[in-house]
């Protein structure tokens, strides 16, 4: 066995073991894994460092359309290089079907988008907002069946929403063909109204948003969303939970034996609905949904995490610009919270975030950072085990973190295309130092290399145990 690289000296971390060894790749893969390798044109020294699982962020938004006029601040090459930055090797973001369009000319465009520009590997989940019989009948099942394994569906937005019957029906073709439907629990009409009486009372800054989407709007779209499931029977992952009523209606689920899932994002567990309580716009660089609560709702995605509840943390990153005609405040004149396009940036700071804050104020332990930030990503999407762990025969996607490297965050340490972080100031104990892609460097010190040699991965059906 002739090695390429070898990751000399670290402690291996995975979501179940914490060992010394060196890391022998060969051809992208990990081949070896034990103490004192030696003979390698390359030599990466890991001393002192925690060597983990490269990052999986399961949910972002890269080049995507907003309403007319609204530009994401991320395409791929952006989006990707500012998720190396944060130590990820993998991310997952959205293709999505225009009304009137078919799902392989959704994903004919972002593809065409993604080729060419990426630094770390990617793999689409659909998003169906027009589920005609042709989507339904023929469509979706032939793209199960070539990889694209989970989709997502929304419960509010106008040009998302979809009708409890329309959500029948794509569970239904889900279970039928083994994919998993990602639901974005928040109710139509209850946002509507709220947003209409608010309006009407001149409560219009960007603070409102979160008394437009109180936590009842989550946690009765969250309790439906689930209903709709057992009354189907499948399984379904309620994305970016953010209070305790709908952690509590999925930990609920669970315990009478039923397969829903639950993810949460960092937004809910260091934000909350203060931040949004600023002069002028300042308040719409929160401005994301579900919105951030507060303190207590805080707590409860700890414990979700914590517990089990939650198997998934990612980033929801959706950018936009603040000072920008195409972003925040584009408000056209029309200066209501209403029109501020809902998302927030986050790919580069996830693990950091989770790591400060989790392990480094005991929160979570480091094998279940790992699990939370890559593996259960990696097992519940089909892409285990060649991502998600460090095993002889995975791909050599790893990140070396220094667990004692002090950083304030801001926006210019993030390589992103926005232009600001939510995060700006937040001071973090561990970092990613290092960002290796299928045995090649991407990412050191801050620094990301020219190549773009990432590719888009094949999924197999989410069928693994995760824990
Ligand atoms: O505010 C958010 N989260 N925007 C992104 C789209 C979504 O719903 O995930
Ligand atoms: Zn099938
Ligand atoms: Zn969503
Ligand atoms: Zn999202």
């Amino acid at each position: 066995m002739q090695l390429d690289t070898i990751i000399k000296g670290g402690t291996i971390v995975t979501a179940t073991d914490r060992f010394e060894a060196d890391i022998g790749i060969e051809g992208g893969r990990i081949a070896v894994l034990a103490r004192n390798l030696e003979d390698a044109p390359e030599i990466i020294d890991a001393a002192g460092l925690l060597v983990m699982p490269g990052g999986i962020d399961s949910h972002v938004h890269l080049d995507q359309p907003g309403s007319p006029g609204i530009v994401m601040a991320d395409n791929f090459e952006t989006g990707t290089r500012s998720a190396a930055i944060g130590g990820n090797t993998t991310v997952l973001p959205f293709c999505l079907q225009a009304k009137g369009q078919t799902l392989r000319e959704a994903i004919t465009e972002y593809e065409r988008k993604a080729e060419g520009n990426c630094y770390v590997d990617v793999a689409f989940h659909l998003i169906i907002s027009d589920p005609t019989p042709q989507v339904l009948g023929q469509e979706l099942p032939a793209l199960i069946e070539e990889g694209y394994t989970s989709i997502k569906i929304f419960m509010t937005y106008d040009d998302l929403v979809l009708r409890d019957r329309e959500i029948l029906e794509v569970l239904d073709v889900a279970r039928r063909h083994g994919a998993l439907v990602m639901v974005h629990a928040e109710g139509y009409d209850t946002i509507r109204f709220l947003t209409d009486q608010l309006e009407r009372e001149g409560k219009t800054a960007p603070f409102f948003h979160g008394p437009s989407r109180p936590v009842a709007v989550e946690r009765e779209a969250t309790h439906r969303a689930i209903s709709l499931a057992e009354i189907v029977g499948t399984d379904i992952m309620v994305v970016h939970v953010s209070n305790r009523q709908a952690m509590e209606e999925i930990r609920r689920a669970q315990q009478r034996g039923l397969a829903i899932y639950g993810e949460t994002c960092p937004q809910y567990l260091v934000l909350t609905e203060k931040d949004m309580d600023r002069t002028g716009m300042e308040g719409s660089k929160y401005v994301c949904s579900p919105p951030p609560r507060d303190t207590d709702s805080q707590l409860a995605c700890w414990e979700g995490l914590q517990q089990g509840v939650f198997e998934v943390f990612s980033s929801d990153h959706c950018p936009y610009r603040y000072e920008d005609e195409a972003g925040k405040t584009n408000t056209k004149g029309k200066t209501s919270f209403r029109y501020v396009p809902n998302g927030i940036p986050g790919i580069a700071t996830r693990m950091p975030i989770l790591f400060s804050e989790g392990v480094g104020r005991g929160r979570i332990s480091l094998n279940r950072f790992v699990a939370l930030t890559s593996t259960n990503h990696a097992k519940r999407y089909g892409l285990y085990p060649r991502k998600g762990t460090i095993a002889v025969g995975s791909d050599a996607d790893l990140v070396l973190w220094d667990d004692k490297k002090k950083v304030t965050i801001t926006h210019k340490l993030l390589q992103d295309g926005c232009d600001y972080t939510p995060y700006e100031g937040i001071e973090v104990t561990g970092w990613p130092v290092r960002t290796i892609m299928k045995g090649r460097t991407v990412m050191e010190d801050g620094v990301v290399q020219k190549r773009k040699s990432g590719k888009q991965l094949k999924r197999t059906l989410p069928r693994t145990k995760v824990f």
